[in-house]
């Protein structure tokens, strides 16, 4: 039997099986965009740990810090003594992302914390509870994540969910846009919004909207720009907050250091978490001081959010990502993609409904006889599959499993990347060949 064979039998055997297997790889090491598996052999990275190595694996600069943290200081509690890691860290995200004139900083170990956090905070800072997620969004498997999440794949039967959650359909252009321009299908969907506050919940109950600007799990899918702006402005009019959700959109993913930037649009507060650390687990919830400072001591918090070495792995990972203009590669990087994917829908406009992304957050969804209504998941899952078996690591994503995206390192050398892009396109092309899906 070989040793990944074997792996992932004893995985089945003391594993259970709701920690789902997305991917059939396993891994001994990893270096910048390639990972060992099990039986030696090299494989392409195309997901980077589900969007948390933007600064691929393993970076030198980060092994350090964290080791000369490790030996120096390993836990104390924020709570309990005050350590210089957690400061330096909150003055770093404070200045890389200003929401307003005075930012303070929350730091948290996971995405679903964060957003856990930011709701706790939002609804303290109005007086307020009901919070208004959006359809195909994903922001985590806890309690108040998992029901703000309407992935409904991942939270089926762990109801009953929290309280107060309302939920508008994503301003989704490529399924919704019914042949209108993007203009009108914006202005169509802020009305339903605005309409939503007198017919779904009063806005004066409304402490917050919270949503991606450009939905992970959910397949990619961009939100208008148009449609965040008039979002933002609607908030300002109630007095509602708005939370961004960055934890897979952010540090350099989209080719900035946050979405939001692409919309000029500043939240009230965001959430953030996944390449904020290069793999350690560290997350936070970033604010208008006034805001954060609204949460009273002891409502928020936690024994190992901010841990010296996690913020040891962060400040180093957001040096990493400075000197190297990360920033740039995400573009450079995304290009690539886009070009290779626009090729393959040329060839192939009924099987490739629409390719889109911003920066190298980028993705094609595969659809029956060029309707976007009729989400091909057969198809995702066959060139997923062959894909995993030319030692090319991809997932898929979108409610119907339906959508490739590609969240490879952005370190990944052009090389490297072109031949994970030529493995898609080559397998592609043999299933359009072979099969009539
Ligand atoms: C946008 C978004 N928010 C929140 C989360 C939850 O993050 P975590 O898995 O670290 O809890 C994710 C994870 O994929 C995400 O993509």
């Amino acid at each position: 039997m070989k040793r990944s064979e074997e792996f992932l039998e004893r995985r089945n055997k003391v594993v259970p099986r709701g920690i789902g297997t997305f991917n059939p790889a396993t891994a001994i090491s990893a270096s910048n965009a390639t990972i060992i598996n099990a039986d030696g052999e090299e494989l392409i990275d195309f997901v980077g740990g589900i969007g948390v190595l933007n600064a691929g694996h393993c970076p030198e600069s980060v092994i350090e810090a964290i080791c000369q943290q490790a030996r120096t200081l390993m836990h104390t509690c924020f709570h309990i003594a005050t350590y210089e890691p957690y400061l330096e860290l909150c003055e770093k995200l404070a200045a890389l992302f200003p929401h307003g004139d005075n930012t303070k900083v929350m730091l948290t170990n996971t995405g679903a914390e964060s957003v856990e956090n930011a709701i706790k905070i939002a609804r303290q800072a109005t007086g307020r509870s009901a919070v208004i997620a959006f359809t195909g969004a994903f922001h985590g498997r806890s309690m108040m994540a998992m029901t703000l999440t309407s992935k409904v794949a991942y939270k089926v039967g762990c109801g009953p969910y929290a309280p107060e959650v309302y939920r508008m359909p994503y301003p989704n252009f490529y399924k919704n846009n019914q042949g209108l321009e993007e203009d009108a299908f914006v202005e169509r969907e802020l009305y339903r919004f605005r309409k939503a506050l007198h017919q779904m919940i009063d806005p004066s109950q409304v402490a917050a909207v919270i949503i991606e600007p450009i939905q992970g799990e959910g397949g990619f899918v961009v939100c208008p720009k148009g449609y965040l702006q008039g979002l933002r402005e609607i908030c300002n009019e109630f007095g509602i907050l708005l939370i961004i959700d960055e934890v897979q959109s952010g540090f350099c993913r989209t080719g900035k250091w946050a979405a939001y930037e692409h919309y000029d649009v500043t939240p009230d507060i965001s959430t953030w978490a996944k390449s904020m650390g290069s793999g350690m687990p560290i997350g936070a919830v970033i604010g208008k001081a006034e805001l954060m400072d609204a949460a009273l001591p002891g409502t928020i918090g936690g024994t190992y959010l901010g841990n010296p070495v996690c913020c040891a792995a962060a400040l180093a990972t957001i040096k990493f990502m400075e000197e190297n203009n990360l920033n740039q590669r995400g573009v450079e990087v995304g290009e690539k993609c886009l070009q290779t994917f626009t090729k393959m829908q040329e060839k192939y406009p009924d099987t490739i409904g629409d390719v889109r992304g911003i920066g190298a957050m980028i993705a094609f969804e595969l659809v029956h006889e060029g309707d976007s209504t009729r989400p091909n998941s057969e198809l995702c899952a066959k060139l997923l599959a062959n894909c995993a078996k030319r030692n090319l690591i991809i997932i898929s994503a979108g409610t119907y499993k339906n959508v490739i995206r590609i969240l490879s390192p952005l370190t990944i050398p052009d090389e490297l990347l072109e031949k994970g892009l030529s493995i898609i396109e080559e397998e592609l092309e043999k299933l359009m060949v072979t099969s009539a899906v």
